[in-house]
């Protein structure tokens, strides 16, 4: 496993790979969900790269960029055992020089949801994978479904702007209790830890309930927001039912459907999703 830090290193490193080359982009602190990607990657590519960069520019102001957790020893132990071949460690200095100008904003699709949350969040997001997809010029990337956003706004991004790279979802790893697995999971305290797979049965009952037949979409929601708002340590930031493509709230009976949210227990913010109908 080679692991560089500049971008001609990169770029030397990238030259000599066999592909298909299969990309793991990260922001480090690496749990199951990320090694599923890097498996998958190794399971259906020559080579696979991944990268561990913090990416400011996605961060607003008053969130968790200085206390992101960190810890590039064990995520490079991780990566070797996944069977990773390349793995980019740039400084922020190497991502954004200091007269960086440039940026990609993707419209439509980041506006609800996380977008209407994180200003900004998306446009650093799209600009980094950007950067990521030109530095190592990857057949496929692989991204988790637990950021199911993201996934939208990055095949967004790659047709729009032709990026010849095939985006792979990859599903949501839990832990046992149903807590999508996340680097943020870190932040809970004990009694918080057991007050967060209320996310998962928020989810999961209005899975249930469409199972048995209900399709109504604010009524999905509001039972929803029921189960949320039963738990004492949990603030609801949004839920959502909606298309899973233009990711617009739908009303009425549904089809397919995108369920969302994002619930803040203390300081922690937590993202969930499942998607209905898709069997
Ligand atoms: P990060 O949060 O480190 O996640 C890296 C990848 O792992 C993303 O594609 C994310 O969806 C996936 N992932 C996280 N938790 C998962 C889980 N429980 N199950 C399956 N996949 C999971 O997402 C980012 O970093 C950044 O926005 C990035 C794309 C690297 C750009 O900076």
């Amino acid at each position: 496993m080679k692991v560089v830090t500049t971008l001609d290193d990169l770029r030397h490193a990238r030259a000599a790979l066999l592909g298909p080359v299969g990309l793991v982009p990260t922001m480090g602190y690496l749990h199951e969900g990320h090694l599923s990607l890097a498996r998958r990657a190794r399971a259906e590519c020559a080579s696979v790269a991944a990268s561990i960069f913090v990416n400011p520019t996605q961060f607003g102001p008053s969130e968790d960029l200085a206390s992101y957790p960190r810890d590039l020893p064990a995520d490079l132990a991780l990566l070797e055992t996944a069977g990773v071949d390349l793995i980019w460690t740039p400084t922020p200095q190497i991502v954004y020089p200091a007269d960086f100008q440039t940026w990609i904003t993707v419209d439509e699709v980041t506006r609800p949801l996380e977008g209407s949350q994180r200003p900004g969040h998306f446009r650093g997001v799209s600009t980094v994978v950007a950067k990521l997809f030109n530095a190592f010029q990857p057949d496929r990337a692989y991204f988790g479904q637990k950021d199911a956003q993201q996934v939208a706004v990055i095949r967004q991004m790659a047709r729009d702007l032709n990026f010849p790279v095939d985006v792979v979802v990859c599903p949501t790893v839990r832990e046992h209790d149903g807590l999508a697995m996340s680097s943020r999971n870190a932040y809970l305290n004990t009694e918080q830890r057991a007050a967060a797979p209320v996310l998962f049965h928020a989810l999961s009952g209005a899975a249930t309930a469409y199972a048995t037949g209900e399709r109504d979409a604010e009524t999905l929601r509001e039972l929803m927001a029921g189960i949320i708002d039963a738990e004492p340590l949990a603030r609801r930031q949004y839920v959502s039912c909606a298309d899973p493509v233009t990711l617009q709230e739908l009303d009425g009976p549904i089809q397919r459907a995108l369920l969302s949210m994002a619930v803040t227990i203390g300081k922690t913010r937590l993202i969930d999703n499942l998607v209905l109908g898709d069997a």
